[in-house]
């Protein structure tokens, strides 16, 4: 047997318990969605937060159920009820995990914190529960390697707003094994989730093409061939995009999108897809961080 495999992981694990660390917006759109599902969630975060967060997917799930449950509100409350019955919260992350069968990971991009969690985790929680990142830009692996269960350890990437896009990446590193694999397409099929098969490279699928294009669409405007507008008004009439890349860049957070840039131009520094832009670090320097900040690209009420 190699390192982290046990006899317990020879079988798919369906998951029914979800421990989900982080609250922020990713986090707490995951808890939403899996307690939506019929699963158990507890979402953990620091002590001020936990309880704005709960309060943040009541708002979302009163916006799900305006649209689903138009023609009978009163469903639609119960749904509501129901859901929130499903999501406890706490700041303990030790006892969350010890009964779970998947812990997943929604905190800072920091790959030491990320890694101090799940090596303390990996102490306490039972044999057979799956460890999962949400990070969209550190390698799986590096994370894994905090811990004994490289074979129990995956990428589960959401997109935001994750209880409006379809999509998950899984991602397996070379270490992960196929039961946990599968059992991670599982999961993510019964979230109502469309689940695509990814590796542990840079930005896995989507943000590998995404924030280039993102970036790319800053350097046009920065060139002054476009104006921000009118290349929000091209990508979404010209190619369909929901959103234009500046709408977009400052729904993301422009912090994420640099510190996405910042670390593959370090590691690739020759690929100028990758290359530091002014204005970008300009905007985040001043706290310009789009939508959540009040101001990125655009202003916002
Ligand atoms: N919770 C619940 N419902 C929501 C919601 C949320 N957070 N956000 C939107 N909705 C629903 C609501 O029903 C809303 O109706 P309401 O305004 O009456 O409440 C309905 O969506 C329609 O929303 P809007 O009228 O505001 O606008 P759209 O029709 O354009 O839909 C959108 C919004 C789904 C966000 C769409 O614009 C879109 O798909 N945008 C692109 C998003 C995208 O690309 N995300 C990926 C980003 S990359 C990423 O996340 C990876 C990371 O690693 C960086």
């Amino acid at each position: 047997l190699c390192r982290g495999v046990s006899t317990s992981a020879v079988r798919n694990v369906v998951i029914k318990n979800v421990t989900i660390i982080g609250g922020g917006q990713m986090g707490a759109g995951i808890a939403q969605v899996a307690a939506a599902t019929g699963h158990r969630v507890t979402l953990v975060d620091t002590e001020d937060d936990v309880l704005k967060k709960a309060k943040g997917i009541e708002g979302s799930l009163k916006r799900v159920v305006k649209k689903k449950f138009a023609d009978n509100p009163q469903a639609g409350e119960e749904f509501i009820q129901k859901v929130l019955q499903n999501v406890s919260t706490s700041t303990d992350s030790v006892s969350a995990a010890q009964s779970s069968d998947l812990v997943l990971e929604a905190i800072v991009e920091n790959l030491k914190v990320k890694q101090d969690i799940f090596g303390q985790l990996d102490k306490v929680a039972p044999e057979h529960t799956i460890f999962a990142s949400n990070t969209s830009s550190l390698p799986i692996t590096d994370i894994a390697s905090a811990t004994n269960r490289l074979d129990r350890f995956g990428g589960l990437h959401f997109f935001n707003p994750v209880p409006m896009m379809k999509l998950v990446e899984v991602i397996a590193t070379s270490a992960t094994s196929k039961e946990t694999f599968d059992s991670l397409l599982d999961f993510s099929r019964v979230l109502g989730k469309t689940p695509v098969s990814c590796k542990d490279t840079p930005g896995f699928i989507v943000n590998r093409l995404l924030v280039p294009c993102l970036a790319e669409a800053v350097r046009l405007y920065e060139r002054g061939h476009g104006s921000k507008e009118d290349i929000d008004i091209a990508m979404k009439l010209g190619a369909g995009y929901p959103m234009g890349p500046f709408e977009l860049a400052d729904f993301v957070g422009l912090d994420t999108i640099k510190f996405i840039l910042d670390g593959w131009s370090e590691k690739y520094p020759s690929n100028p897809l990758f290359a530091p832009i002014d204005l970008l670090n300009k905007l985040v320097a001043e706290g310009k961080l789009g939508k959540k900040t009040g101001e990125g690209f655009y202003k916002h009420k």
